[in-house]
């Protein structure tokens, strides 16, 4: 795992946008895997300013997102669909049927896993998946416990999760209970991948990281065995690092 170490929140999504804006400039149809949260919507936002100010072309990019809540409508605010209409794919000239996410609100949920896992495979392989890192290591939704092995997958959210996500909600009891999400196997058979880390609250995750042993317990721990990781972190995020 290489770690980039930046100054602020600003920094560490700027550079995360020059990953992608390489990758897309270079490769005649990239994949990107992307995610949501608090954590990527500046990297959104510098992949936006590219577009507009005419250094970057989404038009043969193909987009597959982590998750997506169990439950609630693609148009309802809270969806991860609904995130990305907002901070990235309505500003830009991507093709909205090449960008997938898991329907939460499928009748046959266990199909609809099986469906995007199809999907991914036929686009071959992922370029570039973007991760943020849960406060208890958890990676897309996979939450600790989760085998290594699995694929897209419907999880049963942790209530610790549910609290840090509730931030976005009315309240907690709004906030769904399950999720769908790409598994840790999934993920791991993406070319590169791109962990932005911000933030004093994800320092002692951020740790753990570099310190645990591969475990399930902490499901980030599996990035070490993966031949192409770059963290971004920023200071905050990386203050209990050793240097
Ligand atoms: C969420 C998402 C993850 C995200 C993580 C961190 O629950 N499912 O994909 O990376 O938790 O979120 P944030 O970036 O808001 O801290």
């Amino acid at each position: 795992m290489k770690l980039i170490t930046v100054k602020n929140y600003d920094e560490m999504s700027q550079k995360a946008s020059s990953f992608i804006l390489d990758l897309i400039q270079s490769k005649e149809n990239p994949v990107l895997g992307l995610a949501t949260g608090s954590t990527p919507e500046g990297l959104y936002r510098y992949l936006i300013e590219a577009y507009k100010e005419g250094k970057a072309s989404f038009q043969h990019v193909t987009t597959f997102n982590l998750d997506e809540y169990v439950g609630i409508e693609r148009a309802d605010a809270n969806s991860y669909y609904s995130f990305m209409q907002e901070n990235f794919f309505k500003h830009v000239d991507i093709s909205p049927s090449q960008t997938f996410l898991p329907n939460g609100k499928a009748a046959d949920l266990q199909a609809e896993c099986e469906d995007y896992e199809q999907l991914i495979s036929n686009a071959s392989q992922i370029d570039i998946q973007v991760l943020g890192l849960g406060l208890n290591g958890h990676i897309g939704f996979n939450e600790p416990g989760t085998p290594f092995s699995i694929r897209t997958h419907v999880v049963d959210l942790e209530e610790s999760t549910r609290e840090a996500n509730s931030r976005f909600f009315e309240s907690i009891d709004e906030v769904p209970t399950q999720a769908i999400t790409m598994g840790i196997g999934t993920i791991m058979e993406s070319k590169m991948i791109l962990l932005l880390v911000s933030g004093e609250q994800k320092a002692e995750a951020l740790v753990r990281l570099f310190t645990n042993e591969v475990s399930e317990e902490f499901p980030a721990s599996i990035l070490q065995n993966h031949p192409n990781v770059v963290i971004i972190a920023d200071e905050a995020a990386s203050k209990h690092l050793s240097k």
